[in-house]
């Protein structure tokens, strides 16, 4: 008999377990899905519009230079040649941070294509990010905010300051391994050799090495 009068408690544990135990009352509550049907509203979809002429608050609007990279000009469209925000440590360490954990997979933690997943990749592997030392800062944020040829858009990923930390981080590395040793302070070599044996390598394209076409249709 005892065995018995267990089972209704069994079964209460068992349906519980499909509750949503940390939201309870917004499991239980009657809503809708989101793309599900309504009958509330007289077009019968659940999801609405935002009001006309609304913005997400985080966007950030009216300044086209610092959210395309670009800016107009007699002649067109062209790319900034300057950071359209102040370039201080603190924008360094968050691009440092955004670009270890966003590009460096692909493009290697120096920026030279040198990674795991660029190994994988026999169709067009991320480049070396060195090739682009002469590239406008504001091309640079263009490709990490609309992609480029199979290269996804980062924008959903980074926001606009982050965008650019992480260009002017990029620019930090292109220098950091271009630059020759006897242009630092006998510190500054010291600092480096006591790094290792060898000083900091350059990974300029092999001789032959054709560069990849670039695709334009990706911009
Ligand atoms: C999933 C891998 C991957 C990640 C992550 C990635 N890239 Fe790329 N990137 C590529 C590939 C592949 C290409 C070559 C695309 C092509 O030519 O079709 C490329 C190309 C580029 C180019 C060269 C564009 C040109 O004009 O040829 C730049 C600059 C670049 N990436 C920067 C970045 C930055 C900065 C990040 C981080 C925000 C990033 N990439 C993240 C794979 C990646």
């Amino acid at each position: 008999m005892m065995a018995r009068a267990w089972w209704p408690m069994a079964m209460v544990l068992v349906v519980g377990c499909d509750e949503d135990l940390l939201n309870p009352m917004s499991a239980q509550q009657p809503r809708v899905q989101a793309y599900g049907e309504s009958e509330f509203y007289p077009d019968g979809m659940a999801m609405r519009d935002p009001p006309a002429g609304t913005v997400p608050r985080e966007r950030v609007v009216q300044q086209s230079g610092l959210t395309t990279g670009k800016f107009s000009s007699p002649t067109g469209d062209l790319y900034l040649t300057t950071f359209p925000l102040k370039v201080d440590r603190p924008l360094m360490e968050l691009g440092r941070k955004r670009f270890d954990i966003t590009c460096a997979t692909c493009h290697g933690p120096v920026g030279d294509g040198d990674s795991i997943v660029a190994r994988q990749m026999a169709l067009r592997p991320p480049p070396s990010l060195h090739r682009y030392a002469d590239r406008a800062p504001g091309y640079i944020f263009e490709v990490i905010t609309r992609g480029f040829g199979l290269m996804a858009s980062y924008a959903a990923e980074l926001d606009v300051r982050e965008r650019w930390a992480v260009v002017a981080y990029v620019r930090a590395l292109q220098i950091s391994q271009a630059t020759p040793l006897d242009r630092l302070t006998p510190d500054e070599q010291a600092r480096v050799r006591s790094v290792g044996e060898e000083p900091p390598i350059m990974n300029p394209p092999a001789a032959g090495q054709s560069v990849v076409p670039r695709q334009q249709e990706g911009l």
